[in-house]
């Protein structure tokens, strides 16, 4: 990692910021697949849309809004888990990977769902939980009801006559301890996750032979990709050695991109991805390009996309540094320039909003500066994922009491702060700007009672402000977040060279402005992005002389100075063409 520290560190610092005036070649990571064309757009089922009145978002809503994703100019679909469920983790504890939660409806409205998309030019990537199954899964049933029982190995067990086992972290557990002792067989299972998750074994080939049963099962259905949940964690000595000592926690070291992992994935490739032309995206990339590369590095036939969280975990309660912001988006981007592909994200399920995060969610600034990220976003390369509700600007709902949350991982840390004499208003602070119910609020269609959500009472709050934030007001307003997404997804689509071609920093020190190229042979993009709540000057190396403003989030004409300097408004945002 270090040498590939050091190239890439040199490649952005010293070399990459002038623009040459030699031909720009090809690279392997432009070979051209609809997957690193489309732009994917993350639907949360139990959010977005209820056609039942029982306050849950279910497969029917979704069916119902079907034209509106399709106005929206988005090719894929990204659907978190809709599987039979105790949801403890709202869906990501699945006891019947081949069932439909009733509460999101029925196997036939699946099919009507898949239909209606497929109708509509829309493809389907479902989300796949195999870390890990919930604790009522048949599976663990049956392998924690005796030691001898023919699925007892699908789970990692440890019988307590050998003692305590070796420290194990778990991200949900309170104590962060992944064993949990179970009377019926006098041992211990293993959950990364909370104890109602336990880990799959996939040392275990009749473990991973279900697996690609399943994954057959739903891609002969027709659906057109798969994102793998927590993948990078799969793999596991079953040996159990001890970590160093004062080390076992450190979760992305000792628990990511283990053992036989690329094994698995190769093997996954070989019966599932190869035979069917679907995409594959796994949760995570490791530690390192390298690690990120090894999963997707096209001659290796693993995964298409990788989802690495650096950019995501920039920011932090008290702010984020936009150089820091660029360097790591940058790099990652250099890293990936002749070979792999990588999806490119603010937001997801377990996110608070991107607005709020990384623009502001005063009402002077939501619009300019969540048009601002989603410019960012439309205009990088790599495969946007973009979270719904986003193209609208929602916010984080600013809740203040913990029971307007209803994540079980946020309430049992709630509990664990009180029990242990936390500071509770920290606590509560830094729920509001990270905690992922933020990203969960329902989807605003209107200024209706719930915001056109449900008629009945909705599972989480709505936030304030869906009266003058939401679909059916935005799409009447020619420069709403809505409409300008819309347009920055025809601005990539009409321009291959903003997902292919070469991208080059500039200005990398000014600390307000993030200003980036994009070309190739087809064309030259510029992209200017005020970060900022202040004026912003830009200092611009390009020669101006041919420069037609594109596309632009204020109202009133920017002008494209030929001179050196660009001033910008707050959040301003445009693409410029050269
Ligand atoms: C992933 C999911 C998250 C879930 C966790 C356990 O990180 O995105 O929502 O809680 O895996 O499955
Ligand atoms: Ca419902």
């Amino acid at each position: 990692m270090k040498k590939c520290f050091f190239f890439i560190f040199v490649c952005i610092f010293i070399g990459r910021e002038i623009t040459v005036a030699q031909p720009l070649q090809q690279s392997s990571a432009a070979t051209q697949k609809w997957w690193k064309e489309a732009v994917v757009y993350q639907i949360y089922p139990r959010s977005f849309k209820d056609s039942n009145g029982d306050g849950i978002g279910d497969l029917k809503g979704i069916i119902s809004k079907l034209d509106y994703i399709k106005s929206l100019g988005v090719d894929v679909v990204w659907l978190n888990p809709i599987y039979q469920s105790p949801n403890f983790d709202n869906g990501y504890d699945v006891s019947d990977y081949k069932k439909i939660l009733p509460e999101f409806g029925t196997m036939a409205d699946f099919d009507s769902l898949l239909q209606g998309m497929h109708r509509r030019g829309i493809k389907l990537v479902m989300d796949l939980v195999v870390n890990h199954s919930s604790s009522e899964h048949e599976w663990f049933k049956q392998s924690r009801s005796s030691r001898t029982n023919p699925y007892r190995d699908y789970y990692h067990w440890w019988n307590a006559e050998n003692g305590k086992p070796p420290y194990r972290f778990s991200l949900f557990d309170i104590n962060h301890d992944a064993w949990k002792y179970d009377t019926t067989t006098n041992a211990y299972y293993l959950h990364y996750f909370s104890d109602k998750q336990p880990d799959l074994n996939w040392e275990n080939p009749k473990v991973r032979n279900e697996v690609y049963n399943i994954m057959r099962f739903w891609a002969n259905k027709g659906i057109d990709g798969f994102r793998l949940d927590a993948f990078q964690f799969v793999a596991k000595d079953t040996t159990f050695p001890q970590f160093p000592k004062r080390f076992e926690k450190n979760f992305m070291h000792y628990y990511a991109m283990q053992g036989n992992l690329h094994g698995y994935l190769q093997q996954m490739n070989q019966q599932i991805f190869s035979k069917y032309d679907v995409m594959s995206v796994a949760e995570g990339a490791g530690n390192t390009f390298e690690d990120a590369h090894n999963l997707v590095d096209s001659n290796r036939h693993e995964l298409n996309i990788a989802y690495a969280f650096n950019g995501v975990d920039i920011a932090k309660p008290n702010g984020y540094s936009l150089l820091q912001f660029k360097t790591v988006f940058s790099q990652w981007d250099s890293a990936f320039e002749h070979s792999g592909w990588l999806a490119v994200f603010l937001a997801n399920h377990d996110q608070a909003r991107m607005v709020s995060r990384f623009g502001n969610d005063a009402p002077a600034f939501r619009t300019h500066s969540s048009q601002m990220l989603s410019t960012f976003l439309l205009t990088m390369r790599g495969t946007p994922f973009y979270y719904n509700g986003d193209e609208l600007g929602m916010s984080n709902p600013h809740f203040t009491s913990i029971s307007d949350y209803r994540d079980e991982v946020i309430l049992d840390a709630y509990k664990h702060t009180k029990q242990t004499g936390g500071n509770i208003n920290v606590f509560m602070k830094n729920l509001a700007f990270g905690a992922r119910d933020n990203g969960r609020t329902p989807f605003q269609w209107n200024s209706s009672t719930n915001a056109g959500f449900t008629t009945g009472t909705p599972w989480i709050g709505i936030n304030a402000n869906y009266t003058t934030v939401n679909a059916a007001v935005e799409e009447n307003d020619p420069n709403s977040c809505l409409n300008y997404f819309r347009k920055l997804v025809q601005l990539r689509k009409n321009n291959p060279t903003l997902v292919y071609g070469k991208y080059t920093l500039l200005d990398k020190d000014n600390t307000q402005v993030y200003a980036y190229l994009r070309e190739d042979a087809h064309g030259k993009f510029l992209v200017v992005l005020n970060f900022s709540d202040k004026n912003a000057e830009f200092n611009n190396p390009i020669l101006m002389k041919q420069a037609k403003l594109l596309l632009a989030n204020y109202t009133t004409n920017a002008t494209i100075s030929l001179t050196k300097i660009l001033v910008l408004r707050p959040y301003e945002a445009m693409v410029i063409q050269l």
